[in-house]
């Protein structure tokens, strides 16, 4: 029997998932719609508020959005202490596990360290130190366009000005929808929240292949690649869908059209990744030649200058195109992430812990990564993904992989809050 199966209320991860499961879920396409301070995440949340409060955790929020839920928080120890934790925002249409399972781990984690379980560390010495179990805010970008807000913003890694200019899709500025929701406000560093943690660890589903064909169910992160998101704005001119000849048009889903292919070639041949996954059109007619086109790119390569060098190169055949279709070009520049390398230190002590698993890069960015990138020795177990689709409802992972990703992340977590 598992630490994380056992059975007793408090420690089943089936009982935590099936809460959770309904809360946002779209029965048509069986996709999760948990959008930032939307109904559907504040329930999330107050799921993750009743956890904590079941188990007498204290939860701490910082004016960002971002919450902390303490075990033995000892006010004589303001540092140093062991967090874990993912986010509980989704995508349009996305998973159920990318962000949750971070976090109903980290629950039946904690009740497997408590029960003390075998797979927990049995012999390990008592846990010197506080652990956190950590939500943070608007991971995903979807509502506000800057992915891992809440941690960027927690940690000085984006300017509270820029957030505060933030508006989502319906014109609602971010601090807004936050009071709407009645969270309290105060956008910037809030170092007290994870009270400079010696270890930052989150557990997260595999957003591709390698563990399913490598034949195991959990892995070690080595690294993030470089990624970020640009708005490309093509300005046209808005006419007559029949009367205008083809050649008298200014029509800018034609540059748009082009600069999605050119963006597609260059990562292929580069061997990066290029995504316009979001478009607005305007008027958005079918009989109006369009006057305005927004397509957002989102692009990542293995390092730094080669990313640069791939967005310089789509941003220039843009230009051409338009140039070409009598069009205009504007790129703006919306989020940006650099390469992290996750604490070596650090991965080899989880390494050596699990023994040995698989190390993987990623090219999925994440709150660790945020963290990692502001100092805070931090890791990240991803848990085999079968369909190695992620940003849809295929994304999956077995039951046993799930209680496997706990009892990993159980013994890391023992490991760790031990010294
Ligand atoms: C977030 O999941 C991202 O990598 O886009
Ligand atoms: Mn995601
Ligand atoms: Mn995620
Ligand atoms: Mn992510």
């Amino acid at each position: 029997m598992t630490a994380a199966g056992s059975g007793s209320f408090g420690n089943d991860f089936e009982q935590l998932w099936k809460a959770l499961a309904p809360i946002g879920r779209d029965d048509r396409t069986g996709g999760y719609r948990r959008y930032s301070w939307t109904p559907a995440h504040q329930e999330c949340e107050r799921w993750f508020r009743d956890e904590a409060g079941r188990r007498d955790l204290t939860v701490e929020a910082d004016g960002n959005g971002n919450l902390v839920a303490w075990w033995r928080p000892d006010p004589a120890r303001v540092t140093g202490g062991v967090v874990t934790g993912s986010h509980l925002d989704s995508v349009p249409d996305g998973g159920a596990y990318d962000g949750p399972l971070g976090v109903v781990s980290a629950f039946a984690a904690l009740d497997a360290i408590r029960a003390g379980g075998a797979a927990a560390g049995a012999g390990a010495s008592a846990p010197t130190r506080p652990l956190g179990i950590a939500v943070f805010a608007e991971e995903e970008g979807a509502r506000f366009g800057v992915p891992c807000l809440g941690s960027r913003l927690l940690t000085g890694a984006l300017e509270p000005d820029r957030a505060r200019g933030l508006r989502d899709a319906d014109g609602v500025p971010l601090t807004d929808a936050m009071e709407r929701a009645g969270v309290p406000v105060d956008l910037g560093p809030a170092p007290g929240l994870l009270r400079a943690p010696s270890a930052f660890v989150e557990l997260h589903v595999e957003q591709g292949r390698a563990l399913a064909d490598l034949g195991a169910p959990v892995a070690v992160a080595r690294d993030i690649w470089p990624h970020g998101r640009w708005r490309f704005e093509f300005g046209g001119r808005a006419d007559h869908a029949g009367t205008t000849a083809m050649a008298d048009r200014h029509d800018p889903m034609l540059t748009y059209a082009m600069t999605a292919l050119a963006a597609n070639k260059r990562a292929r041949l580069t061997n990066a990744r290029t995504t316009f996954g979001r478009v607005r059109v305007e008027p958005n007619a079918t009989n109006a030649v369009p006057s305005l086109v927004r397509a957002w790119l989102d692009a990542r390569a293995a390092d730094e200058a080669s990313l640069d060098a791939l967005v310089e190169e789509i941003r220039r055949q843009a230009g051409d195109r338009a140039q070409r279709d009598g069009t205009r070009l504007e790129v703006h520049p919306e989020s940006w992430t650099p390469r992290v390398e996750f604490d070596v230190r650090l991965r080899d002590r989880v390494a050596a812990r699990l023994g040995s698993p698989p190390v993987l890069s990623t090219q999925a960015g994440h709150d660790a990564g945020i963290l990692a990138a502001a100092g805070i020795p931090a890791a990240m177990l991803f848990v085999r993904n079968p369909t190695g689709v992620s940003h849809a409802p295929e994304e999956y992972a077995e039951p046993a992989d799930c209680l496997a990703g706990v009892d990993a992340l159980a013994a890391v977590l023992t490991d760790l809050l031990a010294g």
